[in-house]
């Protein structure tokens, strides 16, 4: 029920520990006009800092300002606490240029390098209408009413100046963030999160994590990238596939979430360990593919949600994984891991990339004077 604080160098919502629910809205900004866009910003600050606070989004509230106006707030969360509310924005590469490369806002040349579309990987099926973005709000929450009121809040101040592109709910967390949350489950059934980056790592977090001051875009400093992946599982196919199978493409076992070298969950896999003269972690299983030696030490920050869309005109359920990653650098974090896993991982058969986007996520809102961007405008 508490309240996260709002304010920081960091922005909350990526190393604070992973709530149960999420609303996640990718926007267009559809003026031209930078000063709208800048007031947009200072506007969105003020709301997120009173929701994340357990407030209304305006000070006339949902009721009780001028009465021959729309209410400040919609009402939904009259009566609910805060919730444990993290607003988090992020900024896409088409905010800086648009397709022709034309300088949309006058911020095209403080586009970091690394801020730029996610190369395609074998086996990507994504849909260009639910991928990309200029903006995204990651709304996090432990009710969705309170996510989905935050949302919904920031779109309605922002009608005129941008229009949500695309959105998903996710209802469980999948990763844990501190190591004082237990693990939860996928929709695998498996314990995800396990050898996540988190909240006690320290300086692994400056190496890994936030960008870094002399990283190449001074106002991204304390900030991170966010990579999204929405993924389908063939939940029906793996519903049928044999325990054993299901262990040996994770490499973990599906009880503890040990690694099948041995130990308990969170011992360290063992890649040379053999069972009956095979490797007891099989070459292509998720956990060697995606491990930080395989990939030249890549970690990441994992932050995804399942998610049940319905079902589709088959009768199978429209599910799978809201997958977000957090990192310093997209080119030696997300990408290498997706390439490795996207060329050998066997739980392709089970699984499909049906959106993508990157954005950078700025660094912390200092206190009341400071917005969502400052240092970009
Ligand atoms: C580990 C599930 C997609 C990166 C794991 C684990 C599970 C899992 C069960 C082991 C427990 C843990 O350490 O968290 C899934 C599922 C996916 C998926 C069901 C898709 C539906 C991805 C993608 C990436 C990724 C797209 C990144 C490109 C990782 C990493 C680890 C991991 C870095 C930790 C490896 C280690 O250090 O041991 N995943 N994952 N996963 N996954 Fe995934």
């Amino acid at each position: 029920a508490e309240a996260i604080e709002f304010y920081g160098a960091h922005q909350a919502g990526i190393v604070t520990p992973a709530q149960d629910r999420l609303h996640f809205a990718a926007f267009d900004v559809i003026t031209s006009d930078r000063e709208e866009l800048v007031e947009l910003l200072k506007a969105w600050t003020a709301a997120a800092a009173r929701m994340c606070g357990g407030d209304y989004a305006g000070p006339g509230g949902a009721v009780g300002g001028d009465v021959y106006a729309p209410p400040e707030d919609t009402g939904e969360a009259q009566g609910l606490p805060a919730s444990g509310l993290t607003l988090t924005i992020g900024f896409g590469p088409s905010l800086f240029q648009d397709a022709d490369g034309a300088d949309r806002f006058g911020i095209a040349a403080k586009r970091p390098d690394a801020l730029t579309e996610l190369p395609g990987f074998p086996l990507d099926d994504l849909d260009p209408a639910i991928s990309g973005g200029d903006l995204c709000i990651q709304a996090c929450a432990n009710d969705p009413q309170i996510a989905v009121h935050a949302v919904r809040n920031l779109a309605r101040i922002g009608f005129g100046t941008v229009s949500i592109r695309w959105s998903q709910l996710g209802f469980g967390r999948t990763s844990s963030t501190s190591q004082a949350q237990a693990t939860p489950r996928n929709l695998m059934g498996f314990k995800d999160g396990t050898a996540n980056l988190k909240a006690e790592d320290g300086d692994l977090l400056d190496e890994h994590l936030w960008v870094g001051d002399g990283d190449g875009a001074d106002w991204l400093a304390g900030g991170s990238y966010l990579v999204s992946r929405r993924i389908r599982m063939m939940v029906e196919t793996w519903d049928r596939t044999s325990l054993t199978e299901q262990e040996a493409i994770f490499g973990r076992d599906k009880s503890e979430g040990a690694p099948l070298s041995g130990g308990g969950e969170f011992d360290e896999p063992d890649f040379d360990a053999e069972r009956d003269g095979a490797p007891a972690i099989p070459m292509n299983a998720h956990v060697r593919l995606a491990h930080p030696s395989s990939n030249d030490g890549a970690r990441l920050l994992r932050r995804g949600y399942s998610f049940v869309d319905g079902s589709d005109d088959l009768g199978r359920l429209d599910a799978g994984l809201f997958f977000i990653a957090y990192q310093r650098d997209p080119a030696t974090g997300f990408i290498p891991v997706q390439q490795a896993l996207a060329k050998s991982d066997v739980l392709n058969e089970y699984i499909k990339h049906t959106s993508s986007a990157l954005f950078a996520c700025p660094p912390g809102v200092a206190d009341g004077s400071d917005w969502w961007g400052r240092a970009l405008f």
